[in-house]
C-alpha cells in the first residue's frame, strides 16, 4: 500500500513538474548568413547555447568574455556543435568601463559588421563591487551594456535593419529603483531584480534612442534555466539549487529560444521596445512601463559611465 503510494506521489510530482517546464520552441526558421552576432558572455549557459543556435543559421558568432581560457574553449565547443567555423572570441570585462571602451574600439577595428548584439553576460545575486565602485549586479548588468550598446550604436545603425536584445528576469517586478541610490547593494537578491528592472528601462529607452534609425530592441526573460549561476555561491547554496533546477529550471537549450526568437523573427521586430517571454510579447506591470523613469535612468547612466 505505501509502496503504491510512493508511486503514485513520485508519478504525479513528475507530471507536474514536466507540465511546468513545457516550454515554446523558436519555430522560425530564418537563416542569418552575412550577418554577425555579438554575444556578452557567450561562454555559458544560455549565451552559449545562443552562439550554437545563431551559427547554425549561417552567422558570423562573436562572443564577448572576461576570461580568454574559458572563451576559447567555448569556441571549440559552439564550432563543434553548429558545424560552422565562423566563431571567435573577445576579450571583455563588463565590470570595468575602461575595458568596454578598449572592447569596443577593437571591436570596430577588426569586424565589418554588427547586425544583432545579445547583452547576455550576467552576475546574478552577489554582494560585491566592480572596478569602477559600481555595486556589482547594476555595475555589470545595465552600466556596462549601457556603454557597450552606446559605443556601437553608430555600427549596429550602419548595418540596420539591427537588432539589440537585452537579458532580463521576470523578477525586475519585485523591486524599483531608487535614483539616490542606484548602487543599492544590500540584499543580494533585491540588486539583481533592481538590475534586471534596470535592463528593462534600458531596453525600452534605446527602442525610443534609435525610433526609426532602423534598430529594434527587445528585453528578454528566458525562462529560469539550468545555466551556471550557482557557481558564484556557496557548496551548500550550489547543492541545493541543484536540486531545484533539476526539477523546475529548463535545459539552457531551452532558455535560449526566446532569445533566438528576437534575433530573428519578422513577428518581433514589430514590437521594438518590447518585453518578451516563451517566444512572444509580453506585458510588463505598469511601473516598469514608465518612461519618463526610463528617460531619467538613461541620463543617469550616461552620467555615471561618463558618456558624453
Ligand atoms: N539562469 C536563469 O534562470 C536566468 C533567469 C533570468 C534571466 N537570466 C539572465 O540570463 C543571462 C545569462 O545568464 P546564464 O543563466 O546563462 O548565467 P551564466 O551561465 O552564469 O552565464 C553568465 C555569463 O556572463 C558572464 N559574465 C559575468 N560577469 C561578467 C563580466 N564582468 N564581464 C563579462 N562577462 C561576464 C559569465 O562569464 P564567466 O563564465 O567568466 O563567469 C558568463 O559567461 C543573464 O543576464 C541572466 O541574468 C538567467
Ligand atoms: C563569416 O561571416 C561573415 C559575416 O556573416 C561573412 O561575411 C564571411 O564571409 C563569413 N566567413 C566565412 C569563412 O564563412
Amino acid at each position: 500500500m505505501y509502496l503504491l503510494y510512493t508511486i503514485f506521489t513520485s508519478l504525479a510530482f513528475f507530471f507536474v513538474f514536466k507540465r511546468m517546464k513545457r516550454r515554446r520552441y523558436c519555430t522560425d526558421l530564418t537563416r542569418l548568413d552575412g550577418k554577425t552576432v555579438l554575444i556578452t558572455g557567450g561562454n555559458s549557459g544560455i549565451g552559449k547555447e545562443t552562439a550554437i543556435a545563431l551559427a547554425m543559421r549561417g552567422a558570423r558568432v562573436v562572443i564577448a568574455c572576461r576570461d580568454p581560457d574559458k572563451a576559447a574553449k567555448a569556441v571549440r565547443d559552439i564550432k563543434f556543435k553548429s558545424h560552422s567555423l565562423n566563431v571567435s572570441h573577445m576579450e571583455l570585462d563588463l565590470a570595468n568601463l575602461r575595458s568596454v571602451r578598449e572592447f569596443c574600439k577593437n571591436f570596430l577595428q577588426t569586424e565589418k559588421r554588427l547586425d544583432i548584439l545579445i547583452n547576455n553576460a550576467g552576475m546574478p545575486s552577489v554582494l560585491d563591487w566592480t572596478d569602477d565602485g559600481f555595486s556589482m549586479c547594476f555595475g555589470v548588468n545595465h552600466l556596462g551594456h549601457f556603454l557597450l550598446t552606446n559605443l556601437l550604436l553608430p555600427r549596429l545603425r550602419e548595418c540596420a535593419p539591427s537588432r539589440v536584445l537585452t537579458l532580463t528576469c521576470s523578477s525586475y517586478k519585485y523591486q524599483k529603483l531608487d535614483f539616490q541610490d542606484l548602487n543599492y547593494n544590500l540584499l543580494p537578491f533585491f540588486t539583481y531584480c533592481r538590475s534586471k528592472l534596470a535592463n528593462v528601462y534600458f531596453s525600452q529607452e534605446l527602442a525610443r534612442v534609435t525610433e526609426g534609425k532602423g534598430v529594434t530592441t527587445y528585453a528578454v526573460h528566458p525562462g529560469f534555466v539550468q545555466s551556471g549561476w550557482t557557481c558564484h555561491f556557496s557548496f551548500l547554496f550550489r547543492i541545493l539549487m541543484q536540486v531545484v533546477m533539476w526539477m523546475f529550471f529548463v535545459p539552457c537549450e531551452m532558455g535560449a529560444q526566446t532569445v533566438v526568437y528576437c534575433a530573428v523573427s519578422d513577428e518581433a521586430a514589430k514590437h521594438s521596445g518590447g518585453y518578451f517571454v516563451d517566444c512572444r510579447p509580453a506585458t510588463l506591470r505598469p511601473f516598469a512601463r514608465d518612461s519618463g523613469v526610463a528617460k531619467k535612468l538613461w541620463e543617469a547612466s550616461e552620467r555615471l559611465v561618463k558618456l558624453a
